[in-house]
């Protein structure tokens, strides 16, 4: 679907700004309008846009020799670049001067997790340091913690099943913030740190938007419909401009245990009769049982705004930005200053949606903007053959969306988002995963693998998601139609990942460069790199048409030319998921999820170290979900 892709470049080339570009003229502003300004919070989402030397640096955009793939229990980086592991799961973010140290035996307490860094790291972003916002050698990470390994949390796996392995599973869940700084060269974490912060699935939290207060979102223990508590399965995540982190609640409906007979909205939302996976928390937490409380699943799949510099603000689900498994949620800002948020469902046959705020940003930081993703439009992608696209809106009383349709107001289209965009006649996606924007104003978002399509009973192929079986995945992209908030768009493959070596022809792919399958996490650098991380899971990993792929990966791709260089391998059963730099692009920080994953997902606490024992590799260790910290030998900006 390339028809006119070189056109659209070129027209729309100098348009659209991209979060960074528009971060890097709010920074020159704020430079000429002096501290002041700073202590708004503006200066905070600057981070990861780096300036000066960094991004204006010339020569080839990617400058580092490939590594081959690998299947060592190590993280393997280019010639000249070091790893360093940071903040691996159970180390203490530092609430206080004193938090208990990392038992490797799995024998910490609940309340002993709750003060340490939770498990699977995933979405990851350095903000600038609150106080010396200037420096790239100090600041806040803040990252998510997507779910917990039982078999790994506990020392004797789930042999038994207490109350407080549920709270100790619970508290693995959510978010850190820790504040993290360059010691010579080497990272490391803040202890105490005022910003500390543990946000887990049991933190208190409120409602914003349309759907505050419904009485889907209505439960016993919550009879007005605006504290949930806590977060959960927190995937991708992304930034605001105005300093605010944005994370995504993914896979919630599996916590669930459904009723015997769940109803069509429910079905809709993947609830099933009983226990799906095995996540046992209803047994000793009765919210977690949908049959006896119905709404409870209600109150997640939103994306939720946490405030790091506030240590003690609520975090806020926003509900105008619709109810998914949302994996990510990617802000841009249109020309007008108005914030725009794309956001993939990452599930096979699921949307893509965009929401565009009502008011532009103002300045004054978080406090200004608190209530800014609470007043817009939501909408979801339908991609047409011919190469364009269209944004439909998720509005009551517009078409099908109407109370004999069984959307009682605008509250139940955002909470039924899913039967809306089906109404609506949205594209079925192959399990959309992490978006980002190009210099060009491209946005990107990968379609990780879906190997129903074209099954029995199942969608087929279609234009957007041209493969049957797609066990490889791949990256769309569009460009709006004028400005973020365009209401239709150009869009093509960037790739299809494959194998060329792969028997299965429709398996080979496209890729211009080093093979890789399974895209997941995607992100921009400031000098315009497309960094992409890959999933494959566990189960298919090494086999089939992933049997020449070794480890999950993490590949450079320059979006001119197309060019895919492998950059990092991980560990053993991991993910790379997650990646953020400082604003000189100098140091860069990764997540490596799961190493030591076994095809069932969960560990046997027997024998923890069966697959992987990164990365502390003791004889009595145990694999640990980590944040890598990525720098050159000669102190060079990543990826030159
Ligand atoms: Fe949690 Fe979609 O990966
Ligand atoms: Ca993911
Ligand atoms: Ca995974
Ligand atoms: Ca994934």
């Amino acid at each position: 679907m390339a028809k006119d892709y070189d056109r659209m470049e070129d027209s729309n080339r100098s348009s659209n700004l991209n979060i960074h570009e528009v971060s890097d003229l709010r920074r020159r502003t704020l430079i000429r309008g002096g501290l002041a300004a700073a202590a708004t919070g503006l200066l905070a989402p600057l981070a990861g846009c780096a300036t000066g030397g960094a991004a204006s640096r010339s020569g080839p955009l990617l400058g580092f020799k490939s590594v081959p793939v690998s299947t060592a229990d190590a993280v393997t980086v280019p010639e000249g670049y070091t790893a360093q592991v940071l903040a691996p799961w159970g180390e203490a973010v530092g609430l206080s001067g004193e938090d208990p140290a990392f038992k490797f035996d799995g024998s910490n307490t609940a309340a002993e997790q709750e003060t340490q860094l939770g498990m699977h790291h995933d979405g990851i972003h350095f903000f600038r340091h609150p106080l010396t916002p200037d420096s790239s050698n100090a600041g806040l990470l803040v990252m998510n913690h997507e779910y917990a390994d039982d078999g790994l949390l506990h020392a004797d796996g789930m042999a038994t099943w207490t109350a407080a392995k549920v709270r100790k599973s619970q508290a693995a869940h959510g978010v850190s913030v820790i504040e993290v700084e360059n010691r010579g060269g080497r990272w490391e974490i803040v202890k105490p740190s005022p910003w500390a912060r543990r946000i887990t699935a049991s933190t208190p939290m409120t409602f914003g938007g349309p759907a505050a207060g419904h009485a889907l979102l209505q439960t016993r223990a919550d009879a007005r419909g605006m504290r949930p508590l806590g977060t959960l399965n927190n995937c991708g995540s992304g930034i605001t401009p105005w300093g605010t982190y944005l994370t995504c609640e993914e896979n919630f409906i599996f916590y669930f245990k459904g009723p015997e007979q769940p109803n069509a909205h429910e079905t809709r939302w993947g609830l099933r009769a009983g226990d799906r996976i095995g996540y046992r928390w209803h047994e000793h937490d009765e919210r977690f049982d949908a049959s006896r409380h119905p709404n409870e699943p209600n109150r997640f799949g939103w994306v939720v705004e946490i405030d790091p510099n506030n240590p003690s603000s609520t975090p806020v689900k926003r509900t105008a930005l619709g109810r998914a498994a949302h994996e990510g949620a990617t802000v841009a800002l249109t020309k007008s200053g108005r914030a725009v948020v794309y956001s993939g469902e990452d599930a096979r046959f699921e949307y893509i949606y965009k929401f565009v705020s009502r008011d532009a940003v103002k300045p004054g930081g978080a406090t200004a903007n608190a209530t800014l993703l609470d007043h817009g439009t939501l909408y979801v992608a339908r991609f047409d053959a011919d190469g364009r696209g269209r944004w439909l809106p998720l509005v009551h009383g517009s078409g099908p969306l109407t109370a004999a349709n069984g959307f009682a107001d605008q509250g139940e289209v955002l909470i039924k988002t899913r039967q809306a965009s089906d109404l609506l006649g949205a594209t079925k996606m192959d399990r959309p995963e992490w978006i980002d924007i190009d210099k060009a104003g491209w946005v990107y978002c990968t379609l990780t693998n879906n190997s129903n399509r074209g099954g029995a009973n199942q969608p087929g192929v279609d234009p957007a998601n041209p493969r049957a079986n797609n066990s490889m995945g791949h990256i769309i992209r569009w460009k709006e139609d004028g400005d973020f908030d365009g209401l239709g768009f150009a869009w093509n493959h960037f790739v299809l990942a494959g194998d060329p070596k792969l028997e299965r022809v429709d398996a080979k792919g496209n890729v211009k460069g080093d093979a890789f399958a399974c895209p997941d996490g995607l992100w921009t650098d400031a000098r315009g790199v497309l960094w992409i991380q890959t999933d494959m899971s566990t189960s298919a990993m090494g086999r089939g048409d992933l049997q020449n792929m070794g480890y999950n990966a993490m590949l450079a791709a320059d979006p001119t030319t197309g060019e895919i260089r492998r950059f990092l391998t991980g560990p053993a059963g991991c993910e790379v998921t997650g990646a953020t730099a400082t604003p000189d692009g100098r140091t860069m920080f990764v997540n490596i999820q799961h190493p030591g994953e076994s095809p069932s997902e969960r560990s046997d606490p027997a024998a923890p170290r069966r697959v992987s024992n990164w990365p502390d590799q003791r004889p009595d260790g145990r694999p640990r979900s980590a944040t890598v910290v990525i720098r050159k030998a000669d102190g060079g900006v990543i990826g030159t």
